[in-house]
């Protein structure tokens, strides 16, 4: 590295609030409101902070419709003054410092405020939540798109994180010999309970569990599916992490949500937090979990349907394990 270029970025952290907001992104992506809060500033100083610190190559930024999010750039590339950064970065997590653990008690409140609101609406909407999922998809299409990409083989363990009002436990239920759905909401998982009896399928359960930490073991699952729940979350990328750990050797992660879109009202109405994600991002988690994204389908809604959106599917698959790759070559 340069010295003009380690000079940059010792200089754009050498001062309070860019350390601060260094910090900050340490524990997770956030954005410009949301720091601004946090930290008790106004926006326009924040934002020139935070120009400071992505003209150093220290945070990456991406605008989504109104929200602009922040987070570490990504410094897996460089050297010394970049790992400098980091290892201070680790050391900070850990200090007894009452302004950064002010800023870290801020921080999970945000989180928990943003979470709250989600889990409100899904509350509320619980049992609407048949009607409301097909507002913005071409469903059927979707969902026999799903499973002909699964393939025919069945699976001994499909778990479906977020699992709503269990549709993909349904949809599913010819694939695998038994499947558990997650989901934090209780109202959500009475009616996927409901659904579940009505259909007559016994072989899989509707969980309580937070999709970020599961109480399963790793590599238990031979299909893992995210479906429609992305776009709600704080920290998507988290998401492919947990699932990563639950995939057996060679197992399958199915993805599916919105592509890029410009519907800024469903985060105000629907409480989405993601305007839908690009190829690039997603194989991006995937890579840095440990999945290869193998397969990657678009379906676009008829031209008349102005208020639907852009469906990706995105097919994941785990490593296998050292025999399987002996025995494959
Ligand atoms: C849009 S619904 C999708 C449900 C289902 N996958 C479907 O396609 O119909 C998203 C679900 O994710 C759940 N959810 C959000 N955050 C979660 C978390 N951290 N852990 C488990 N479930 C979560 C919500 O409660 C909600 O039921």
């Amino acid at each position: 590295m340069a010295l003009d270029a380690a000079l940059n970025i010792f200089r754009a952290i050498g001062e309070e609030t860019r350390l601060r907001i260094m910090a900050l992104l340490h524990r997770g992506e956030l954005t410009v409101s949301e720091i601004t809060a946090i930290l008790g500033q106004s926006q326009p100083r924040v934002s020139r902070h935070l120009k400071i610190l992505a003209d150093a190559g220290l945070v990456e930024r991406h605008r989504e419709g109104a929200w602009m999010f922040y987070r570490l750039a990504d410094r897996s590339g460089d050297q010394a003054a970049a790992q400098a950064v980091i290892d201070v970065m680790d050391e900070l997590a850990e200090a007894d410092d009452r302004i950064l653990t002010r800023d870290g008690d801020r921080f999970l409140q945000a989180r928990e405020a943003r979470a709250a609101l989600a889990a409100s609406y899904f509350e509320e909407n619980a049992k609407e939540w048949g009607r409301l999922r097909s507002l913005h998809l071409p469903e059927k299409d979707i969902e026999s798109r799903i499973i002909e990409l699964a393939g025919e083989k069945t699976v001994d363990l499909f778990v479906d994180l977020g699992t709503g009002t269990g549709r993909m436990l349904e949809i599913f239920a010819d694939l695998y010999k038994s499947a558990i759905g997650y989901d934090l909401s209780h109202e959500m998982l009475a009616i996927a309970r409901a659904n579940l009896d009505q259909a007559g399928i016994t072989h899989a359960q509707a969980r309580h569990g937070d999709l970020f930490a599961l109480p399963l073991e790793s590599q238990s699952a031979d299909i893992v599916c995210l479906h429609h729940v992305l776009h709600y979350l704080a920290e998507p990328r988290l998401a492919v992490v947990e699932a990563a750990r639950l995939l057996k050797p060679q197992g399958r992660l199915v993805v599916s949500d919105f592509a890029p879109h410009e519907l800024e009202f469903l985060r105000e109405e629907h409480a989405h937090r993601r305007l839908g994600f690009s190829d690039d991002e997603v194989r991006e988690w995937c890579g840095a979990a440990g999945l290869k994204l193998v397969q990657t389908e678009t379906m676009s809604p008829a031209a008349s349907d102005k208020q639907k959106l852009t469906v990706k599917i995105w097919m994941c698959s785990a490593a296998k394990t050292a025999q399987q790759s002996r025995q494959a070559a």
